[in-house]
């Protein structure tokens, strides 16, 4: 090989070499460029991303361009429209900009009160959830607060109770069922159950209608009494085996002890 040619595969090797980790620091950063950006941005356009740190979608990997569209690889580029860069999504675009991903959800909204209010003096679902700090849902977001910016409580305190009261009777249910568990007992069927009727449960809200909240809730219930029932019948068993075994052991005793004050009376 010829020295120019030596030198040149040497600096070609270097440029690759020093070219590594700098590509693999960018590979990094590529991934978060709308957080590195607005993260190091003071005010309005900096404090999403605080909040979103905090939010379920950023425990679950649900990013800035989820919701806002762009390119979250590429700084030049991240906000082009070319890049299917949306902005701020307008009042009336928010349901479907959430319900892209929660597509029952969006289905229930739209056909309730709510939903077709859109626009004019109904909620989005940043009114009730917030936009950047999303937390995981609970009665909890059914508030005074929070319900009284349109209208009376009286409605929404009737859902409240409504379901306070089957949300209790899943969460007494799910304990017992964990502590039969622990014990090794079979309850995989009541588990399956508990689980179906708490995702029927939570799917009840979004249609805001009292009347058929409490219908279905009690339909619910019907279950979970049922649950209940076969939880009564395992505890029951688990019961009666415990007696067997204090019956047993207490019958091992007596003979161990007849058997010694037998031995004492024949050696004496
Ligand atoms: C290099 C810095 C930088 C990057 C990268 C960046 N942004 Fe921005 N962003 C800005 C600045 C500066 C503004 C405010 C001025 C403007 O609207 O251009 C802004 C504004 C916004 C706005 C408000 C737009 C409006 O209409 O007011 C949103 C939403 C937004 N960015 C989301 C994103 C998303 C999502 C990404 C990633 C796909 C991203 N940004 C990447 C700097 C950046
Ligand atoms: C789950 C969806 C979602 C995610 C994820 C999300 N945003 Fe937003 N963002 C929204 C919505 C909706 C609005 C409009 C707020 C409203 O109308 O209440 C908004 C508004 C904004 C605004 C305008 C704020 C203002 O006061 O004008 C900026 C800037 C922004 N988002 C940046 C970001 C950045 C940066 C990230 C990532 C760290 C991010 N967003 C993640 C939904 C989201
Ligand atoms: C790209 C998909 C995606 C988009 C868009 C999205 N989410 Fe989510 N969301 C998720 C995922 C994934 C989770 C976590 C898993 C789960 O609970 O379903 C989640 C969780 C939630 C939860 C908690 C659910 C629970 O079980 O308690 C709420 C509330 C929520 N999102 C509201 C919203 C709102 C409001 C918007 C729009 C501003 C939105 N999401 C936009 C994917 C998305
Ligand atoms: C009027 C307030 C309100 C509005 C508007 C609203 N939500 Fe909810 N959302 C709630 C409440 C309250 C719960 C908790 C219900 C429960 O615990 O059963 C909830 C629960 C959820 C959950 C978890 C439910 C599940 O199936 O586990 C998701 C996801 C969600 N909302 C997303 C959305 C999206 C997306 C929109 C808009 C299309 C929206 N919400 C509109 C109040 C609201
Ligand atoms: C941004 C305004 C707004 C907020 C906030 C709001 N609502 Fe509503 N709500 C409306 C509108 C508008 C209607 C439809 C007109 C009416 O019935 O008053 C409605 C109707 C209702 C109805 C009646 C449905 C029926 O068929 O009779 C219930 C129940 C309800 N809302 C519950 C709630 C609960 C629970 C909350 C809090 C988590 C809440 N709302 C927050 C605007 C709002």
């Amino acid at each position: 090989m010829k020295p120019a040619h030596l030198l040149h595969s040497i600096r070609i090797l270097v440029l690759l070499l020093s070219a590594l980790p700098l590509s693999v620091a960018t590979a990094a950063a590529q991934e978060v460029v709308c957080i590195t950006c607005h993260g190091a941005m003071p005010g309005k356009y900096g404090e999403p991303v605080p909040l979103w740190k905090t939010s379920i979608h950023a425990e679950n990997g649900v990013y800035c361009h989820e919701c806002h569209g762009g390119d979250p690889k590429d700084a030049a580029n991240a906000m082009k429209p070319e890049r299917g860069f949306k902005g701020i999504p307008k009042e009336t675009a928010i349901p479907e900009t959430c319900g892209r991903c929660h597509v029952g959800v969006l289905k229930d909204y739209l056909g309730s009160p709510h939903g077709k209010r859109l626009g004019s003096g109904g909620p989005t679902c940043v009114t009730c959830h917030g936009n950047h700090a999303v937390k995981k849902a609970s009665l909890e977001l059914i508030n005074e607060k929070s319900c009284t910016r349109c209208h009376p409580y009286e409605r929404a305190r009737l859902m409240k109770q409504a379901m306070q009261e089957t949300e209790g009777e899943i969460t007494v249910l799910d304990a017992r069922i964990q502590g039969l568990k622990s014990h090794g007992k079979p309850t995989e069927e009541m588990e399956q159950g508990l689980f179906d009727a708490r995702n029927r449960f939570h799917t009840l809200f979004h249609d805001v209608a009292v009347e058929r909240l409490k219908s279905e809730s009690s339909a619910i219930r019907k279950e979970l009494q049922l649950i209940a029932a076969a939880i009564d019948a395992l505890d029951q068993a688990e019961q009666k085996r415990k007696m067997a075994g204090v019956v047993a052991v207490g019958g091992v005793l007596l003979a161990a002890l007849l058997f010694r004050l037998l031995a004492k009376s024949y050696h004496s």
